[in-house]
């Protein structure tokens, strides 16, 4: 039998009926068809499901879509504002940070949640905070550097 949550995705106010077995990242891409959020390994391992809840960095896949009632959080899609990209969206794409892609989201909102909390972190407090986002094309080094860009350009 479904269950009916309250979130807010993206400052946008839901409320839905899910069933007690879907994950959030499955209700964010499946229901909501906000594909930015990506799946790889489903069990934890990859962050490519990254997304804010709460203002920490979750990876959706192990968050049911019921334990996400009540909360507030970011998609990759909710990263541009009527100004534009968001800063660190724009540093990857100078700095040349994406590859393939498949990474990048999961990255964005992994380095979005550190620099919220932190906003001039050091290299090792930038490697920490995206220690759970694996890529598997660029090395790391372009998106450690753009992540450092964004933040002094704050
Ligand atoms: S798909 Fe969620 S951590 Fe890999
Ligand atoms: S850019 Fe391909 S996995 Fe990171």
């Amino acid at each position: 039998m479904k269950e009916m949550i309250c979130l807010t995705i993206n400052g946008k106010e839901y409320e839905l009926a899910v069933a007690p077995n879907m994950t959030l990242a499955d209700l964010l891409r499946e229901e909501l068809l906000l594909t930015g959020t990506k799946k790889g390994c489903e069990l934890g391992d990859c962050g490519t499901c990254t997304v804010i809840m709460n203002g920490k960095a979750v990876n959706s896949c192990l968050v049911l879509a019921v334990q996400a009632s009540g909360k507030e959080i970011t998609t990759v899609e909710g990263l541009e504002t009527d100004e534009g990209l968001h800063p660190l969206q724009e540093k990857f794409i100078e700095n040349g940070a994406i590859q393939c892609g498949f990474c990048t989201s999961g990255m964005l909102l992994s380095a979005k949640s550190l620099l919220d909390k932190n906003p001039k972190p050091d290299e090792t407090e930038i490697r920490t905070a995206i220690s759970g986002n694996l890529c598997r094309c660029t090395g790391y080094q372009k998106i450690v550097e753009s992540i450092k860009d964004a933040s002094e350009g704050r």
